[in-house]
């Protein structure tokens, strides 16, 4: 596994880190019992990842804390997340706090997010949190602040450019992948002058890992004059990326592409499959994608940012 640093908190973080929510969240919402959840996260962290990434809302938070039972807590960098639609008071703030750590079974978290801020919340969100979560760092409690975004909703990332002009955060995670790489342009640029950590999501999601997804997406796309059929072979729209010397398959390009990305330091993969994992983790260990095909990639989607491949 490479490592790389995150940004100003000096972290030293593996490219790949566990995503222990989206779709799967490390198998609790794809019938897996939690110790098979428990055993991919151990899969992981004995093949050198260590990172991982959780939220108060995921509720695989327990999970992770029975996972990393037995490891040397310095080495695992744990990211946890507040929710901020509920009452935001310092009370309410250091109860999700102190539930998380519980859960967690540690007694400090490495990086503490607010969970994806919407744009119009977000003056409304970091008044009400910057005070309990500034008195956490102080006291020892969270190394570093994070926020993320709702990219589900938010394509164009219009809240982390509003947070980008804060000096608060210390992480942003971002949402990026193969069909909206409008991050490239309108947050990497400016994490990386700030040094701010970048921790990447939906880097799959279901439209690189379910071919049926996908083609109702380049449908959509279509549609909304965002992409141009003629570009490719409309019975397999990204099959030209399957070839010898390039991607095993459309997940592996799909990782491959973001691990590879200026600016991504730590790309997060979601899965409750612990086969998925291992290919995963092979993925991360091959080289970039040929130039001609991450040039094409570039070139097919230049004009999307409506779609987050959810
Ligand atoms: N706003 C936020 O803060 C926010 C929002 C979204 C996500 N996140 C974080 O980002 C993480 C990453 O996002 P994500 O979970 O959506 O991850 P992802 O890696 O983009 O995609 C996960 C999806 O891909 C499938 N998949 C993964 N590996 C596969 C393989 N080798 N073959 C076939 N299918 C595969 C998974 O299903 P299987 O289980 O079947 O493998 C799952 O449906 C999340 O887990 C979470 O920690 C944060």
């Amino acid at each position: 596994m490479e490592f790389t640093t995150l940004g100003r908190t000096g972290l030293k973080v593996s490219v790949m880190g566990v995503g222990c929510g989206g779709p799967s969240k490390v198998g609790k919402a794809t019938g897996k019992t939690t110790e098979e959840s428990v055993a991919l996260i151990r899969h992981a962290l004995d093949n050198g990842i260590n990172i991982i990434d959780t939220s108060e809302l995921y509720r695989t938070e327990r999970i992770v804390g029975e996972a990393i039972k037995g490891y040397d807590r310095e080495s695992i960098i744990i990211s946890t997340k507040k929710s901020v639609w509920r009452s935001l008071t310092p009370k309410n703030v250091e109860k999700s706090f102190d539930k998380s750590l519980k859960s967690l079974g540690t007694d400090y978290i490495d990086i503490y997010h607010l969970h994806a801020v919407l744009p119009e919340d977000y003056e409304k969100v970091i008044s009400e949190t910057i005070p309990p979560l500034k008195n956490l760092r102080d006291e020892g409690k969270i190394r570093f602040i994070g926020i993320t975004e709702r990219f589900d909703i938010d394509f164009q990332h219009v809240m982390l450019q509003k947070a980008l002009k804060d000096d608060y955060w210390d992480v942003m995670m971002v949402g990026f992948n193969i069909l909206n790489q409008c991050a490239r342009e309108l947050i990497f640029p400016e994490t990386t002058k700030k040094n701010i950590g970048t921790l990447v999501m939906f880097p799959v999601r279901l439209a690189l890992s379910r071919p049926e997804r996908l083609r109702q997406i380049i449908d959509e796309l279509i549609e909304k004059d965002e992409f141009d059929p003629s570009d490719i072979d409309m019975n397999n729209p990204l099959g030209f990326l399957i070839h010898e010397g390039g991607a095993i398959n459309l997940v592996d390009a799909a990782y491959r592409f973001c691990k590879y990305e200026p600016g991504a330091d730590v790309i997060l993969s979601g899965t409750g499959d612990i086969e998925h994992l291992k290919a995963n983790i092979d993925s991360f260990s091959r080289t970039q994608l040929p130039d001609e095909d991450i040039l094409r990639l570039k070139k097919i989607f230049q004009n999307v940012d409506s779609v987050s491949g959810q």
